[in-house]
């Protein structure tokens, strides 16, 4: 990690910089195949998912297009309630689009179940997922993700565009986050 004064917000480093990248290009081959010859919308939902974005949409080997969508979840806390309000709209038509939606992570897995069914409506060809990090067992709904990175304990993470309170989305790794920092 960067400085001292982070890594002592930090409880470990969970995934490093190196497993993280090596991880989008694994995605990135699956995705490549999965979609041989064809145009990709990637939409990715601000701002976590800056990161992976960036990152997935240089190691894809496809043509592609990118678009990005802000939504928040009504709820207390940090826990979100699956009413969801859309905060800055796409700026494409997704009809006809074969679209992948690129997050950060899916905890209850309400936003993005929310967030598939909203674009589904709009006439995409198809909505799939590319999601970096999955917490299992905080699972409120079944969402069916075709790309995940990497299944998590349910603990709170920040780095890689990943924050807590607007902070730490710059490092570089993905750490747990000590409990002192949010008690
Ligand atoms: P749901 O519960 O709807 O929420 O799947 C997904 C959104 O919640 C945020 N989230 C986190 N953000 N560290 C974060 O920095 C975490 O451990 C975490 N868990 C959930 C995130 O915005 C995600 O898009
Ligand atoms: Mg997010």
């Amino acid at each position: 990690m960067e400085s001292s004064e982070i890594s002592g917000d930090l409880t470990s480093v969970l995934l490093t910089e190196k497993q993280i990248l090596d991880k989008i290009a694994e995605l990135s081959r699956r995705i490549e195949a999965d979609y041989a010859g064809e145009k990709v919308l990637l939409v990715g939902v601000l701002k976590g998912a800056v990161m992976v974005m960036a990152d997935l949409a240089r190691e894809l080997k496809l043509p592609i297009d990118m678009d990005w969508m802000a939504v928040s979840s009504y709820g207390s806390g940090t826990k979100s309630s699956g009413v969801v309000r859309i905060l800055k709209d796409l700026d494409s038509d997704l009809t006809g689009r074969k679209v992948l939606i690129v997050e950060d992570i899916i905890d209850s897995g309400l936003t993005l179940s929310w967030l598939r069914a909203n674009l589904e409506s709009r006439g995409a060809h198809s909505v799939e997922i590319c999601a970096l990090l999955r917490k299992p067992e905080a699972a409120k709904v079944d969402v069916d993700v075709r790309y995940v990175g990497f299944e998590i304990p349910n603990e709170f993470v920040v780095g890689y565009g990943l924050d807590y309170a607007e902070k730490y989305r710059n490092l570089r790794d993905i750490g747990i986050l000590a409990p002192h920092v949010y008690a």
